[in-house]
């Protein structure tokens, strides 16, 4: 009779391979694991030693400033940077030791297109799928349906500078999909789109998510975070400032209602009411009064008239988390 084999000591087992291949946290469900990661460009701290992790199958996204480091912590999971400290594992494996490993797994859409421009839409995808030791024939099979899947299967023989900007940038999308990743990263994936076609990618990008992909996302749309995003960090120089889910970031750190006023306004002798504003902000000349109750506070202000565009009255978004987080150096 054969030994029977517990289920327990086939996982303790599975577990023990997984631990020598590399695989370190396969265990739990993140994809990526990053430990007081830290990049430098020459003296300069890009990257401060930021802890997170990305589970497999969310959204997770990145936000701050230009100049936070965003780019650099992408560009260091998909190994187009070196890692300067800190750990990193992506998919279980050791960045600094094992990208070889990780290159092929990992779908990416950079900052700034980078497509040979010498090549047709069809040929520049095609040669991105030889770089991933696909046949030509295979790598074209795959080149098509995305083309499809991004809607441009029309421009299949075009050449790079035929696109449209955005156009442009689906086609780094439907590029960065033909090795079925398991995990896409994107850089600012709809810089530059306009509405249209950023709800189109929107649309793209979630039934990527229900498919089971993984995305990490950077972006400075804020409505794009909120809808995609299952949680997401706040970063500005080099530091993660904030962390959650959206809705739960709106509520911890902006409150309810927002009431957004001309700051020249409130000068003189309409002082704001201290017992109804959480928080205040300005910008730009704007005076942003965080609170519980948009009408009491309005009622407030009754004496100032105020007309239409001298103020709204709002609930609160991630835009006002990030105003409020990274609001000294909007106005640097
Ligand atoms: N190759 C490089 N050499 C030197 N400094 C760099 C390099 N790349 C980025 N930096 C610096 O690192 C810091 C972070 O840049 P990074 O591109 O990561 O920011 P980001 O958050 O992606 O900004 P953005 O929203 O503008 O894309 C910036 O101060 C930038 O000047
Ligand atoms: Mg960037």
């Amino acid at each position: 009779m054969q030994p029977s084999v517990s289920s327990d000591n086939i996982v303790v087992v599975k577990r023990m391979f997984l631990l020598e291949r590399g695989n370190r946290f396969l265990e739990t469900n993140a994809v990526i694991e990053a430990r007081q990661l830290q990049k430098t460009y020459g003296q300069a701290l890009a990257v401060k030693g930021i802890d997170f992790s990305v589970q497999r199958g969310e959204c997770f996204g990145f936000l701050g400033p230009n100049g936070a480091g965003k780019t650099s912590t992408m560009k260091m999971i998909y190994g187009r940077t070196s890692i300067s400290g800190g750990e990193l594992y992506v998919l279980g494996f050791d960045a600094k030791r094992q990208m070889s490993q990780i290159k092929g797994r990992v779908g990416v859409v950079p900052q700034e297109n980078n497509l040979d421009p010498e090549l047709t839409v069809l040929e520049n995808l095609i040669l991105y799928g030889r770089y991933f030791g696909m046949i030509r024939q295979e790598a074209g099979e795959r080149a098509r349906a995305r083309l499809d899947f991004l809607g441009l299967e029309d421009k299949a023989g075009a050449l790079p500078h035929e696109l449209s900007g955005g156009m442009k940038r689906r086609l780094i999308i439907a590029r960065a999909l033909l090795n079925d990743p398991e995990i896409l990263i994107l850089d600012e994936p709809t810089t530059g789109l306009d509405p249209r076609a950023r709800h189109v990618v929107w649309q793209k990008l979630a039934e990527l998510r229900e498919a089971g992909s993984t995305l990490i996302l950077t972006t400075h749309y804020m409505e794009e975070a909120a809808r995609l995003c299952d949680r997401l960090v706040v970063m500005d120089h080099g530091q993660i400032l904030a962390r959650g889910e959206p809705t739960g970031l709106v509520e911890e750190v902006a409150g309810p209602y927002v009431l957004e006023i001309n700051s020249s306004l409130l000068n003189g002798d309409h002082l704001v009411p201290d017992g109804l504003v959480r928080r205040r902000e300005t910008v730009g000349g704007r005076t942003f009064l965080f609170n519980h109750d948009n009408g009491t506070l309005l009622d407030r202000f009754e004496g100032l008239k105020l007309r239409a565009g001298q103020y709204l009255a709002r609930p609160t978004n991630l835009e006002d988390v990030f105003l409020i987080l990274t609001g000294r150096s909007l106005e640097e």
